[in-house]
């Protein structure tokens, strides 16, 4: 983790929020590689779950919503809440459910008994500072979809089943966040809804955990590296009747990334009672009213950037392009699937001190960085340009030489198989139109 903490730092991948302040409690920025990237996941998930389906529709819902959105969904009573003890004698706070003994494991001191501390972050919207302007920013972004649920369905006439995709920050006062962005107090969630007759549901529920598993495998994440684990009932959110997690093996053990969970009639129902709307719906062919069930499949931005930053970190010792002056010098690429890489081409001069040979790649630089995210670089050997650009998961990598002056071709790199080829300037557009297709 170390090492893929650092090279996302040295390369513009993740800062640290508020660094020149000395940061700030577990929130970091995406840097210009990362917001690449972290864009290409959202499209990549947006484009699977809106136009590869049938029936989902996607919405951009507000983060702050009515206080009784809250009570509603359960989020402001126990529901939401960790289990804490606080160390007698250094005043610090635990989760119950991850101490070992019941001591401080900072101090050694007494405990307290638990208490329940609720993850809402609370925020107060006008002039006033009161119980009246109180408001919390969303911990999940689904509320938002389940307070519109009557409006998608009358102004885009839909029948169920149907799904409502929507991605959007979230925040909680997490007690313990940690392993760098995997649990953060402010990410974001790509969150879908899928109405159904409760009687579909379980058909619903299956259909929705193999499409989840299957995006991730596509998009090239390692099989070996990815399980279901379904929840024990004890441990369901207050909201659920099943949940499965898809889990990630990272190098801080098995870990969630994305929940699948049937919730029932919970939340429209709730939201029907506290707001006294009828949220059912009427099936017009079997005559009758009821309250859809949802099926849901909740996965973190953040979360999935760093799964498949890990999952693409791949070291060659010894000098996989041969350019290490030491051979035990390791080399380093990221094997992004070409769709998320935040870099697809890099633009060369074979050397930098010939003006034609700039000035060509210049050109090929401008042509190309219209359609895709280019970077032009003319420092130090091209081995080392390769090295660098591998480093950040450049999916090409192009050089203008001097045959190029003559044949107007260049010579294209790949990352993957590292194989060269030349490639004629005018069709270059078309060759990495079809080669990279995203
Ligand atoms: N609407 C259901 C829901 O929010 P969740 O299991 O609490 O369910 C779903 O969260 C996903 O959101 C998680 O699998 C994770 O990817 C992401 N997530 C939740 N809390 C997070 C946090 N503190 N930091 C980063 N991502 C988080």
């Amino acid at each position: 983790m170390e090492k893929i903490i650092s090279l996302t730092k040295r390369r513009g991948f993740i800062f640290q929020s508020s660094e020149i302040y000395g940061g700030f409690g577990s929130c970091y920025d995406f840097g210009p590689l990362g917001a690449e990237m972290k864009n290409n996941i959202k499209k990549a998930w947006w484009n699977e779950m809106t136009k590869n389906q049938e029936n989902v529709v996607g919405l951009d819902s507000a983060i702050l919503m009515s206080p009784q959105v809250w009570q509603a969904s359960g989020h402001l009573t126990a529901g939401f809440a960790d289990e804490l003890v606080e160390c007698k004698k250094c005043h610090k706070r635990f989760r119950l459910d991850e101490l070992k003994e019941k001591k401080c494991p900072e101090c050694k001191g007494d405990l307290t008994e638990a208490k329940k501390f609720n993850l809402m972050m609370k925020t107060f919207v006008g002039s006033l500072e009161n119980e009246a302007a109180t408001t919390y920013l969303r911990a999940e972004t689904c509320q938002g979809i389940y307070l519109n649920f009557l409006n998608v369905l009358n102004s885009m006439r839909l029948k169920i089943p149907f799904g409502i995709a929507q991605i959007g920050k979230a925040f909680r006062n997490e007690i313990t966040p940690g392993n760098f962005i995997y649990r953060t107090r402010e990410f974001e969630q790509m969150e879908m809804q899928w109405f159904c007759n409760p009687k579909a549901a379980d058909k619903f529920f299956d259909y929705w955990k193999k499409a989840r598993m299957d995006w991730y495998l596509k998009l090239g994440m390692k099989k070996e590296n990815l399980r279901f684990r379904e929840v024990e009932k004890a441990d369901l959110a207050h909201y659920a009747k099943r949940a499965v997690d898809i889990e990630y093996n990272f190098p801080f053990g098995w870990k969630e990334i994305e929940g699948i969970h049937n919730r029932g009639d919970w939340d429209l129902s709730n939201h029907a009672k506290h707001s006294k709307q009828d949220l059912r719906y009427f099936d017009e062919e079997a005559k009758e009213k009821y309250y859809p069930y949802i099926i849901e499949t909740s996965a973190g931005a953040d979360r999935s950037f760093l799964t498949f930053l890990v999952d693409a970190y791949s070291e060659t010792k010894g000098g996989r392009t041969k350019t290490t002056e030491s051979t035990k010098e390791v080399e380093l690429t990221l094997k992004l699937d070409k769709s998320l890489a935040p870099v697809k081409i890099a633009v060369f001069p074979l050397v930098k001190n010939k003006e034609q040979l700039v000035k060509k790649a210049k050109e090929l630089f401008s042509l190309l960085k219209t359609r895709f995210v280019c970077q032009y670089d003319e420092v130090g050997s091209i081995g080392r340009r390769y090295r660098r650009q591998d480093e950040i998961g450049t999916i090409f990598c192009l050089t203008v030489d001097f045959e190029s002056l003559e044949k107007d071709d260049v010579t294209v790199r790949d990352r993957d198989t590292m194989k060269q080829e030349r490639v004629k300037v005018e069709e270059l557009t078309e060759f990495f139109n079809q080669k990279i297709n995203t």
